[in-house]
């Protein structure tokens, strides 16, 4: 009987949408596209909410608006750098607006290197470096956008990253996944231990006994 009160506040609450944990930045006219779908997949397998734009956008919706509220509701994005992810102007200032809140609103920002060198994302060569030309020719009478994509690029690379290096992707999406695991475990406190929320429960059901602030926090608004 005493569980009943319990049992109503947790359908209650399971109602609630929950709250992004992660939002994936990736250029989606590239070999990332499928990578970052993978990773994705992935995330929402390990029960971790993810925010990844061709899924999260309703049709005609404002895509600043939107990329804006799903990144003010995550705690962790990931900026995939691909080999053309500089040259979509949708990207950088996806990557704007990230190095915004990560400075703003303590949000956490992991670069991930996909078959592009750090090195070459930092110095803005090769593929990186001919995509700025183009940007710079294009934005003539806009030089402050290209200015603010530079110094975003220049902030992101200084963070601690992940490279893929000659790993398979597999291999490499898996550490992805452990390591974001790591960082909402030492972010979030935890009241129930894993054991005691048994598997067959819906992923919404065990993510709110892991993480009962997250959404208690979104109740409040
Ligand atoms: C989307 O919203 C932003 C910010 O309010 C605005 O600047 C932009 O013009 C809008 N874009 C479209 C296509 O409506
Ligand atoms: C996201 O948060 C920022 C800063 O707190 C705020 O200025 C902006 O309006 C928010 N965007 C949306 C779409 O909620
Ligand atoms: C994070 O916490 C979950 C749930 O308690 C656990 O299953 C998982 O192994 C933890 N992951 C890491 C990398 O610590």
């Amino acid at each position: 009987m005493a569980l009943y009160p319990f049992i109503t506040l947790l359908v209650l609450l399971s109602s609630v949408p929950p709250n992004d944990d992660v939002f994936l930045s990736f250029r989606d006219k590239d070999s990332s596209g499928s990578f970052a779908g993978h990773l994705y997949k992935a995330l929402i397998r390990a029960g971790i909410h993810t925010f990844k734009y061709d899924k999260g956008i309703r049709r005609g919706e404002n895509m600043t608006l939107a990329v804006g509220r799903a990144l003010n509701k995550s705690k962790i994005s990931m900026i995939v750098f691909s080999e053309n992810y500089a040259s979509s102007t949708r990207c950088l200032n996806e990557l704007v607006t990230i190095m915004e809140r990560r400075r703003t609103s303590g949000l956490v920002a992991i670069p991930i290197f996909y078959k592009v060198d750090p090195a070459e994302v930092e110095d803005r060569t090769k593929r990186y470096g001919e995509a700025f030309a183009k940007h710079e020719e294009r934005f003539k009478e806009q030089v402050y956008r290209v200015k603010q994509w530079r110094a975003a690029l220049k902030e992101a690379t200084s963070l601690a990253g992940m490279v893929l290096h000659d790993r398979s992707e597999t291999e490499f999406i898996q550490m992805v996944v452990k390591k974001v695991e790591k960082r909402l475990n030492s972010t979030l406190p935890k009241v129930l231990p894993a054991q005691s929320v048994p598997s067959y429960w819906p992923i919404n059901l065990r993510n709110l006994a892991y993480h009962p602030f997250s959404v208690a926090r979104e109740l409040k608004y």
